[in-house]
């Protein structure tokens, strides 16, 4: 692998190539020339058994970055840390705060599960790292920091709160996104993109001097977003243009129509076992793979 390039695979999403399991979810495998590293952990069902049919081995990853604390990105952390304890650990603060979605007056918890919350809290706390600014986990890969919220079609998507009664929103501000200079230009990956894709991708370019985004792949949550939401993002999308655009986990099924009617062959609907290189030369550059 050279400096510059990427190998990313889907371990964790709602959707999956044959053999491989689905759950409400994600988590990417990402290596590069000097490091592996784990974007995210799913709930914590179907990692593992995931990626030892694709031939991974979280257990060997250097380090573990989640990009906010919601139960499907976290909770994974339980069966990872009490099995390594050399892993190097980024988080937002926030993202083990206690926290709801509310509909029908009724509270559905979404924080970081017990076991999980525990296992960091036992975790030595020396590799844990609180993330409150921009910072670098491997020679070209970097995480955002706090995303500014700069869009004014753009927010958190759901109804969200820090508390039971409904009564303090939830800002989703430990969203944190993962980027990755590669030779063919910037990947950006999402968790569940709270902070909104579009103020993500402009913070991450903002953090490498502009460069054009080669892919952003993760979930972007739009499962909500309406009509107006809709065609602004892919307003913006078009002005940004991402060559390679992969929606996953909590994207929404309409988003995903409206996202493949607007950019056809450049978006790729993402699942367990695609995998995408960067920075290779031939025709197989980047094209993304998922399990027949
Ligand atoms: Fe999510
Ligand atoms: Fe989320």
């Amino acid at each position: 692998m050279t400096s510059q390039s990427a190998k990313i695979t889907i371990l964790v999403d709602n959707e999956a190539g044959a053999g491989l399991a689905t759950e409400h979810g994600f988590a990417l495998w990402l290596e590069t020339a000097d490091k592996r590293i784990l974007f995210d952990v799913g709930q914590g069902a179907t990692l593992l058994e995931n990626a030892r049919i694709l031939g991974i081995n979280p257990l060997a990853a250097d380090c573990i970055a989640l990009s906010h604390g919601h139960y499907d990105h976290s909770g994974g952390l339980a069966v990872l840390l009490q099995q390594d304890r050399t892993f190097e650990v980024y988080c937002h603060p926030g993202a083990v705060n206690p926290r709801y979605s509310i509909r029908n007056h009724t509270a559905k918890p979404l924080q970081m599960p017990r076991a999980a919350m525990t296992a960091l809290d036992r975790f030595p706390q020396e590799r844990v790292h609180w993330v409150q600014r921009p910072v670098m986990l491997a020679e070209n890969v970097g995480l955002t920091g706090p995303i500014l919220r700069e869009t004014i079609f753009e927010d958190p998507g759901g109804p969200f709160y820090l508390d039971q009664a409904g009564v303090r929103p939830d800002p989703i501000d430990d969203d944190l996104a993962l980027w990755v200079r590669t030779g063919e230009g910037l990947v950006v990956c999402l968790g569940c993109g709270h902070a909104g894709l579009i103020n993500t991708l402009e913070q991450a370019q903002r953090q490498n001097e502009g460069m054009p985004i080669r892919a952003v792949i993760g979930g972007f949550h739009l499962q909500n977003a309406d009509q107006r939401r809709l065609e602004q993002t892919i307003e913006a999308l078009r002005r940004i243009a991402p060559e390679l655009i992969i929606p996953c986990h909590c994207t929404g099924e309409d988003a995903v129509f409206a996202l493949r009617a607007a950019f056809g062959q450049r978006c790729r609907p993402g699942a367990a076992g695609m995998t995408c290189v960067f920075d290779q030369p031939g025709p197989e550059r980047a094209a993304p793979r998922a399990l027949a």
